[in-house]
């Protein structure tokens, strides 16, 4: 019984940096987050935060804090999956 995901592609990601009056969001681990909630709350500040913003942040994410459980924190600001470029969205 899997909700159904909203399939974003890079192309999608890469507009959500949260300038423009958008909402942040960040790709981990395959699944894209919303964190313009978390900003805030960031123990390492908004800027670092944001360096992931609008594309994929697994490798900044692993190379900082690769002990944080980012899929609890954010379960609830989960947008959908990362796909391919080519993937149509469903
Ligand atoms: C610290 C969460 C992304 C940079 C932390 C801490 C948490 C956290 C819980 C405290 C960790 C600890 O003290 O053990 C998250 C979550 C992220 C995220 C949920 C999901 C997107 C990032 C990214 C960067 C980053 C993408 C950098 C580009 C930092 C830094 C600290 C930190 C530098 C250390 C702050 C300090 O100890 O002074 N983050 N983080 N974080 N985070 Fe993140």
């Amino acid at each position: 019984p899997g909700a159904p995901y909203l399939r974003v592609t890079p192309s999608m990601l890469k507009r959500q940096t949260g300038r423009k009056g958008k909402d942040a969001w960040t790709a981990l681990g395959g699944r894209v987050y919303n964190i313009t909630p978390y900003l805030p709350f960031h123990p390492g500040g908004e800027p670092e935060l944001l360096r992931a913003a609008g594309r994929d942040g697994s490798k900044l994410f692993g190379e900082i804090h690769p002990w944080v459980n980012y899929e609890n924190m954010l379960a609830s600001s989960m947008i959908g999956l990362l796909v391919d470029e080519h993937e149509a969205k469903s």
